[in-house]
């Protein structure tokens, strides 16, 4: 079914579709959401989970989130509520369902943005330090040396809290760090100004700009991390000391019995493929209709996992060990704490620590970009959809709503609870929702044979036949056992935490208040569609007649 708000937009090419979803899964949760959960979690023990969620829900469902994509976009649709609306055979429940899955990219973005605009503070706060020497130094916050040679852990951490104003809240908005609420609302601002370019001009163009620098940028600071050998020479601070903490195995019994971990593996593997979060099912509704997405899908699922754990597990925790021991990676707070508190603290004692810095705060800050315009294209899509909207007006009033969700996580800095709700809720919750949903309306109402002969629809290489049965038999199953476990173990205990803190409490309002309007907007457009529907078919008998 056709309507009024139905595009002509398209990826200009194969790589231009693979690079826009790769650029879409390479980014933050690469290189520091990654180390950080893999520390915060046991290290190797960590890697389990990681690894059996890969296996058996990513690799699965990005293929089969490619296929729901095309399989809309052929029909007219681009956003979820109407991707999920004809896979779910026109019926209302699952265009409901698609359209509540908007929830997690769009909350995310809210968040994504403020942490994209830390990584473009440092990158500044880098290149005032590498311009030092020859009297160009500068410095963005005033009460901060550039280069950020801060010389104690402390030092360190009490940088990071004047950047991130997480000593109070409403402290940004003080005079001496006003400059961070500019940067968030500059990093906003180019954000909805590629994706109002649209699909090849803007997000598809800017991507295929961007990989190759991303690539560049890593490329040096492996080497950099590959060449360090022992800078301390003490004992368990050598390379292999700082792969061993990611990849041996220790405390099995009791991390492999806390459900929290399989929780954070499976989030993790949800965030950083960007899968189950409608953010690939929207994107790939722009893939042309003889397109190979098989081989596209694996690859950019595959690019991913390389950035992620050969690429993000090599340049953080084996240099923090190296430099700072064991202590260091066991005593972190936080998953940020690891990329902006330690790992500014090795730079410090690294030689030529200030260029390296600026690398690679500009190779986070551009792929944190890719990622960060394709959390935001469901919601204009679903706002042309839903609402008839031009594409300007679409990405006005996303922007404006955008806005709002950001203004709340500068202001409710104060042990960040603003951002960690949001970050709860739309990272590790509603992922294994949409997770569940997905899995369930592939296997169940949209049917296997639909899904392989999508997938099989210009294929250059066809994918084993198998895989519609993994994702109704390992996937689903799966993904029903580690949340079921968890509510029933963790989620008391995480509602208890909420009583404790009025901004966690006022962030969640925030947030059932975002659901309620995605439910009663979706649920009004899929029955105007189905009455569409109906006298449509109802003109067509009569001019039978
Ligand atoms: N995959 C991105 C990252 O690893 O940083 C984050 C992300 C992008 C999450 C798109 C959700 C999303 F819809």
């Amino acid at each position: 079914m056709k309507d009024g708000s139905q595009t002509n937009e398209h990826w200009g090419s194969r790589l231009g579709v693979v690079l826009a979803v790769s650029g879409s899964a390479v980014g933050l949760g690469n290189f520091i959401r990654f180390p950080g959960q893999a520390t915060l979690h046991g290290g190797g023990a960590f890697m389990i989970p990681y690894l059996i969620s890969l296996l058996i829900v990513a690799i699965p469902l990005a293929s089969a989130e490619w296929a729901l994509g095309r399989h809309g976009g052929r029909r007219g649709r681009h956003s979820p509520i109407g991707i999920y609306y004809e896979a779910g055979g026109r019926k209302p429940i699952c265009g409901i369902c698609g359209g509540l899955m908007i929830f997690t990219a769009y909350v995310i973005d809210m968040y994504y943005l403020v942490v994209e605009s830390w990584c473009l503070v440092y990158a500044l706060q880098y290149l005032g330090g590498l311009l030092k020497p020859i009297g160009l130094g500068f410095s963005i916050i005033p009460t901060i040396e550039p280069g950020l040679k801060l010389g104690s852990a402390e030092g360190y951490a009490s940088a990071f809290d004047s950047i991130t104003g997480s000593a109070s809240d409403g402290s940004l908005f003080g005079s001496s760090t006003s400059i961070i609420v500019a940067l968030v609302a500059l990093c906003t601002f180019m954000n909805f100004w590629l994706i109002y370019r649209g699909i090849s001009k803007g997000i598809e163009r800017f991507c295929k700009m961007v990989a190759p620098l991303i690539l560049l940028c890593s490329f040096f600071i492996v080497i950099r991390v590959l060449t360090l050998g022992n800078p301390t020479g003490e004992q368990g601070q050598s390379f292999l000391d700082g792969l061993g903490f990611m990849w041996n195995p220790q405390n099995l019994d009791k991390t492999l019995l806390d459900m929290d971990v399989w929780l954070a593996a499976t989030s993790q593997i949800f965030f950083s493929t960007s899968i189950c979060t409608s953010a690939v099912c929207t994107y790939t509704s722009y893939v042309k209709s003889k397109q190979d997405i098989a081989l596209s899908s694996v690859t950019a699922t595959m690019a991913n996992e390389f950035c992620e754990v050969a690429l993000g597990g090599l340049m953080i925790i084996p240099p923090a060990i190296m430099f700072l021991g064991a202590a260091a990676a066991d005593n972190i707070g936080s998953s940020f704490s690891l990329g902006f508190v330690v790992l500014p603290n090795v730079f410090g004692e690294m030689p030529m620590g200030q260029f390296f810095g600026f690398l690679f705060f500009t190779l986070l800050f551009f792929s944190a970009i890719t990622s960060s315009i394709s959390q935001l294209q469901p919601a204009v899509a679903f706002l042309k959809e839903t609402f008839r909207w031009s594409r300007q007006t679409s990405v006005l009033v996303a922007a404006v709503l955008v806005c709002a969700g950001t203004s709340f996580v500068c202001w409710f800095t104060a042990q960040f609870a603003a951002l960690d709700t949001f970050d709860f809720w739309s990272a590790n919750f509603t992922p294994f929702l949409c997770a569940i949903v997905q899995t369930f309306i592939i296997s169940h109402i949209w049917g296997l044979e639909n899904l392989k002969s999508e997938l099989d629809r210009g294929a250059i290489v066809k994918l084993p036949s198998g895989l519609g049965k993994l994702i109704k038999y390992a996937s689903l199953p799966y993904l029903v056992l580690i949340f079921g476990a968890w509510l029933f173990q963790n989620f008391g205990e995480r509602v208890e935490s909420l009583k404790t803190s009025r901004s966690a409490q006022i962030s969640t309002l925030f947030l059932a208040t975002i659901v309620v309007v995605l439910f009663v907007v979706s649920l009004a457009t899929t029955l105007r569609w189905k009455k569409e529907e109906k006298e449509q078919i109802s003109s067509n008998k009569e001019i039978q007649e």
